[in-house]
């Protein structure tokens, strides 16, 4: 870390007015053995900082390949301690994590919450109780946070909308599987679509939340194949939802006729797909991990981070796929 020595008279006299105020022994005071210079009622400059960071859940390759980026990200700065935590999927559960970090006075938290209202209250709370929360990808409700990263989910989902509208020839038989509706990746990707799409002719003749997960967009392309002869196209919000359908599409030996996109783009899963022909197009929805550390470094050293990170994206298809995809928006 670097310090002119003004800033770190500062930052001194700071601590020790926040320590008169009332000093709260934090995880990184405890493992902290450099801070410890308090004899004379002054405590020294943080020489480590805890980040407690939320996971909704790993149960998806994509939010895997998230907490790697972070964790790598953060392995580069030896000031920084992480520590994770898992929500398996469970609202509650990530409500009680949040509190968690609270209670033990981590200097950040970075959040992927699972749904936007029910995680607006505890991050609110870390607000108030001074910890920094940079929420990432999935937004809360309002902007009581520090800082949000992610990619324009509305602009994805519009983009994705004229790729369709374009390789459908301006109508057709669309199957649309949606995120998980409480979360706003869900509720974006769908506005932005809708948008794209409506002065055209295609038909969205079968709709339904699939939660981001795999088995359940599986489970109801079954439904829709039952249910219509002729779907010319599967848009799924991400790249798993996207491969349930084409699972369902092949058990019924009718994915030859049908084409399929998605969101992610990860090298090893949608575009990965894109390569081996299953999915017609991806969009890239990158995980934000590093940018999330970046912007972590800065507001622990008390520099400023835009309220918003908007970070970008690339289609995949079969033509671009081995040039590496082409930017959008
Ligand atoms: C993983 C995931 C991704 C998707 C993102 C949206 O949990 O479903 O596939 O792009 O969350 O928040």
């Amino acid at each position: 870390m670097q310090h002119n020595t003004a800033r770190y008279m500062l930052s001194l006299a700071a601590t020790a007015i926040v320590c008169l105020a009332g000093c709260k022994k934090t995880p990184s005071d405890a493992t902290d053995g450099s801070s410890s210079g308090q004899a004379d009622g002054f405590a020294a400059a943080k020489a480590t900082y805890t980040i407690g960071m939320s996971q909704c859940n790993l149960g998806e390759p994509w939010r895997v390949q998230m907490n790697d980026d972070v964790r790598r990200a953060a392995e580069a700065h030896p000031e920084l301690k992480m520590i994770f935590k898992d929500a398996q999927n469970d609202t509650l559960k990530q409500r009680a994590h949040v509190e968690e970090f609270i209670g033990a006075g981590v200097d950040l938290i970075i959040i992927s919450p699972k749904e936007a209202q029910p995680l607006t209250e505890p991050v609110a709370k870390a607000m108030e109780a001074g910890i920094p929360v940079i929420v990432l990808d999935r937004r809360v409700i309002g902007d009581n946070y520090t800082c949000f990263i992610g990619a324009d989910n509305r602009l994805i989902g519009r983009e994705a909308g004229e790729w369709i509208v374009s390789a459908l020839g301006g109508k057709g038989n669309v199957v649309e599987l949606k995120g998980l509706m409480t979360s706003t990746p869900g509720q974006d990707r769908h506005s932005g679509f809708r948008e794209a799409i409506k002065d055209s002719q295609i038909n969205i003749i079968f709709e339904a939340d699939m939660k981001w997960l795999e088995p359940d967009a599986r489970k109801e392309m079954e439904s829709a194949l039952s249910r219509f002869d002729q779907i010319d196209l599967v848009y799924a919000h991400n790249d798993p939802g996207a491969h349930g359908a084409w699972l369902a599409a092949n058990a019924a030996g009718r994915e030859g006729q049908i084409r399929f996109v998605g969101i992610d783009a990860l090298p090893h899963e949608g575009v990965l797909y894109v390569k081996e022909g299953i999915l017609d197009a991806t969009f890239q929805y990158p995980t934000g991990g590093a940018e999330a550390i970046d912007a972590a470094l800065k507001i622990l050293r008390g520099e400023s981070v835009p309220k918003e990170i908007t970070l970008g994206s690339r289609v995949f298809t079969k033509e671009n796929v081995e040039a590496g995809g082409e930017p959008i928006g």
